[in-house]
């Protein structure tokens, strides 16, 4: 808990008034709307975009002004957690099941903070299965698709419930075991017709990965 919040308040405080923030999802993303909603309060001027219907009701709670996409020129800075984070800085997200929204702001964010603990490090990507977002309409075919990728997939549910999405959608969870080329898969699984967005974050858009640590030492790489 500490750690994540450590990692959250250090990327928080790049954000200077006049940006544009994309406003991550998941437990370390909330810390990081807290301390801006802090930031705010003190005077700090920033318009946000939130990447989930959750967050989006954290930055109301905590006052931070929100804006559409309507005439938006450019996102200044995002901030986001990860599921895993390879030493590379490719990532797993979607666990909360936001990966959508996520990657439409963060990679179109010019700069892109990563938030963590040190449980998220990992080597090599794919102990945690892959979120992958497809449409609900024929996903049974979409699924066999993915089998035949070389995963196991499984409709992600709540209480019994397929989980739906922000976007109307399911979450197949990927079961792949290691990864070897996030890129390659990536490309496989989006050629995928009823794939509408993979939780394969390429590093080429990570600027930095800031990792926390329960002893209080932040890591920036
Ligand atoms: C949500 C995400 C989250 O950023 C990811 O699951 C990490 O969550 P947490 O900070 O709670 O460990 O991708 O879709």
């Amino acid at each position: 808990m500490k750690a994540k919040r450590l990692a959250a308040e250090k990327a928080a405080e790049k954000i200077k008034s006049g940006m544009v923030v994309g406003l991550g999802s998941g437990s370390t993303a909330n810390w990081a709307i807290k301390k801006i909603g802090e930031m705010v309060k003190e005077g700090l001027q920033i318009e946000a975009l939130a990447s989930s219907v959750k967050s989006e009701s954290l930055a109301k709670e905590y006052n931070i002004p929100l804006r559409s996409f309507e005439g938006l020129e450019s996102i200044d800075i995002a901030i986001d957690g990860a599921d895993e984070i390879d030493k590379n800085r490719n990532l797993i997200k979607g666990g909360g099941g936001s990966l959508l929204r996520e990657k439409i702001i963060d990679f179109n964010s010019k700069l892109f903070y990563v938030i963590a603990d040190e449980s998220k490090l990992v080597n090599t990507l794919g102990k945690f299965p892959l979120p992958i977002e497809i449409i609900p309409f024929g996903h049974e075919l979409t699924l066999k698709q993915l089998q035949l990728i070389g995963c196991t997939p499984v409709i992600r549910k709540i209480d019994d419930n397929p989980f739906i999405s922000d976007n109307g959608n399911l979450i197949a969870d990927c079961h792949f075991g290691i990864i070897k080329d996030p890129q390659d898969l990536n490309e496989r699984l989006k050629m995928i017709v009823g794939v509408v967005e993979t939780g394969l974050f390429s590093s080429r858009f990570v600027t930095s990965v800031f990792v926390g640590f329960e002893n209080g030492d932040v890591r920036v790489f």
